[in-house]
Parts: C-alpha cells; structure tokens; sequence
C-alpha cells in the first residue's frame, strides 16, 4: 500500500490507470527516449482488450516506430491491426487532403481553398502550420473511435502542436478554419481527454516534464488531470539498515568479492534514490502520484517491452497476461 510519502506500487495505481483507459483521448508525450512509444501502444493493447474501439495514432513520423511493434509500418488511413485497435500514421499532407474533403463541400471550392491566401500563407509560414491539420485530423478520429491514444512528438514539439491552437484563433476570425479550430480546442480541454506523461528518474528528464507540464497547464491545453508514469523506475527494497550498512562498508578496504557486493548494494541504492527523488518532485506537481514501472528486460525487443508493459499495467487493472495478445 501507498504510504503517502515515498514510491511504492500501490493501490492508487490501479484507479488511475483505469481512469486513463476510461477516457477518450490520451495524449503521450515526454522527453525522447523516455518511453511514449512503448506506453502508447501498451495503453492502446490493454483499452482494446478491455472492449473499446481504439485508436493507435502515431503522429506525422517519417519512420514509424509502431513498425518494430506491430510488424508492419502504421499505414495512412486506419487499418485494424488487432482485434479492436487500428493503427494509423497521421500525415499532414494526408491530413490537409482529408480536412478538404470533409469540410469543403463543392469540389470547385476544393482548389480555391487550396490557392486560398490565408491558409496558405498560415501553412508555410506559421512554424506548426502544419500540425494544425493534423490536429484536426485528430479530432475527427476521437470522435469516431471510443479510445484514440495519440503517441505524440518529444515534449517541446507537442506543445508547439497543441499551442498552435491558439495562433490560430487569431489568424482566422470567422469561416470554417474557426469553426474547426474551436472543435479542436473544445477536444483538447474535455474532461475525457487526458495528457500522458513519461518520465525517467534523471533530474534533467523530471525537470522536462515538469517544464512541459506547466507550459501546457498555463496554455490552457489540459483537459482531463495528467498523469505521469515513472519509467525504469527501481522500486524501494532496502531498508534504512540496510543503506547504512552498504554506506558504512563502502568505505572500508574489502576483499574483491566483498567489494563487488557492496558495489552492487550501492547500485542498487542509488537507484532507488534517483527514483524516490523524482517520485517526490513529480507528486508535488501532478495531481495524482507517479506510477512506478521497473525496466522491462527483455532485451529491448520493442514488442516485448510493450508486452511487458502491458502486462505490468494490466495487473492493476485486472487485465490478466492471457487476455493480452502476444504473451
Ligand atoms: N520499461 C522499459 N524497460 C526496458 N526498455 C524500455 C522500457 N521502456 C522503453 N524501453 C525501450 O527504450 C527505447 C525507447 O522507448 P520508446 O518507447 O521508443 O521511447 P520514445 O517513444 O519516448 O522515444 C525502446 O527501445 C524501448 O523498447
Ligand atoms: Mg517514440
């Protein structure tokens, strides 16, 4: 159980986990390499077992990771790649072609937008002109599946995505574009819709996300409560005696295999330091705790790490190993 004061997997992790899988829409970012990819596809596994209709969105990426994890690149319209979950790779070039087609209605108005002043000059000249479109593919897609987990861009990035929103109101003044820009902002501020962070215990990677956090909260770009997970977190297993000991004895002159057991009780210790660390400065920012997952092994097959994932958030969720595919 949680002791309200240090990192523990407890039973709170259950509660938000499955609040995440109940909402909407889940936006993942965090610095790269801290795991968005891997958490996004896990959370997009565990709602499609769960029996929502879900989408997997990987975002305008050249080179799709969801290629190492499904088999097969994302393609540019949603394909199910498993039972309840498409996967799908949000282009912007698809995304423009798309926005014409739905909110365009004769096909005459088609290149007449298309050679239309303002949106051009706001695509080529506005830095995230861009992801607006892709933003309002997006929106289209949360309305039509149960669950649409975005694996977004590095933290930066996906704020200048979803910030966009705002240079945007002050370009367009009336006509559709507004009119879009509006459902855009109406999504991202839903209850339902729920920002997903990634984190590491690294002090440079907690400042980040905390930095991140901030921004998108004073931008006005956070629906439902965020959430951080804690990735390659070392869960705390020393006990107070333990550490002083491991203290005391790295100071003595010992035999070598001695010597690499406290070296190791070290190891040990100073992980799960580094993780209490940023469990606290995490916990006094987001509204809910941290939740803790270890680092996965499995020799980082970027399949078996989702599955692991999958399987550790799955456990609090009641989600069994048996009803997640590939395990
Ligand atoms: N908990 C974990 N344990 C082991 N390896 C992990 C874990 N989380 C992520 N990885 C691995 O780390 C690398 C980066 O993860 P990824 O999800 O691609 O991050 P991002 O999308 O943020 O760049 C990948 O090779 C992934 O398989
Ligand atoms: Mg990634």
């Amino acid at each position: 159980m949680r002791d309200g004061n240090g990192p523990s997997a407890g039973a709170g992790d259950g509660v938000s986990v499955a609040s995440l899988l109940d909402s909407r829409l889940l936006l993942v970012t965090g610095k790269g390499g801290t795991g968005k990819t891997s958490f996004s596809a896990a959370l997009a596994l565990l709602g499609a077992v769960k029996g929502r209709r879900t989408l997997l969105c990987e975002v305008d990426n050249h080179r799709p990771s969801m290629a190492a994890i499904f088999g097969h690149p994302p393609g540019l319209r949603p394909e199910e790649v498993l039972p309840n979950l498409d996967l799908v790779n949000v282009h912007w070039d698809v995304a423009i072609a798309d926005y014409i087609e739905r909110y365009v209605p004769a096909r005459r108005l088609v290149t007449r937008i298309l050679k239309n002043k303002l949106v051009r000059r706001f695509i080529d000249f506005t830095p995230g002109g861009r992801e607006l479109f892709i933003l309002s593919r997006l929106t289209d897609f949360a309305a039509d599946y149960e669950l649409m987990v975005v694996d977004m861009q590095a933290s930066g990035h996906a704020f200048s995505m979803l910030d966009i929103t705002r240079s945007a109101l002050g370009v367009f003044r009336s006509g559709p574009m507004l009119k879009r820009v509006r459902a855009m902002i109406d999504t991202l501020q839903a209850p339902d819709t729920r920002m997903v962070f990634v984190s590491l215990p690294e002090e440079m990677v907690v400042n980040e996300t905390i930095e991140t956090r901030d921004r998108m909260v004073r931008g006005n770009l956070i629906g439902g409560p965020p959430l951080v997970f804690l990735n390659r977190a070392t869960l705390p297993s020393l006990t107070e005696g333990e550490r002083s000991l491991i203290a005391r004895l790295s100071e003595q002159d010992l035999e070598p295999l001695a010597r690499e057991f406290v070296r190791a009780g070290f190891w040990e210790d100073t992980l799960e330091q580094a993780t209490a660390a940023a469990y606290e400065r995490l916990a006094e920012v987001f509204p809910e705790p941290p939740v803790l997952i270890p680092p996965a092994g499995a020799g980082g097959v970027p399949r078996l790490v989702v599955a692991r994932i999958a399987v550790h958030l799955g456990r609090m969720v009641g989600v069994t190993r048996r009803e997640l595919p590939w395990i």
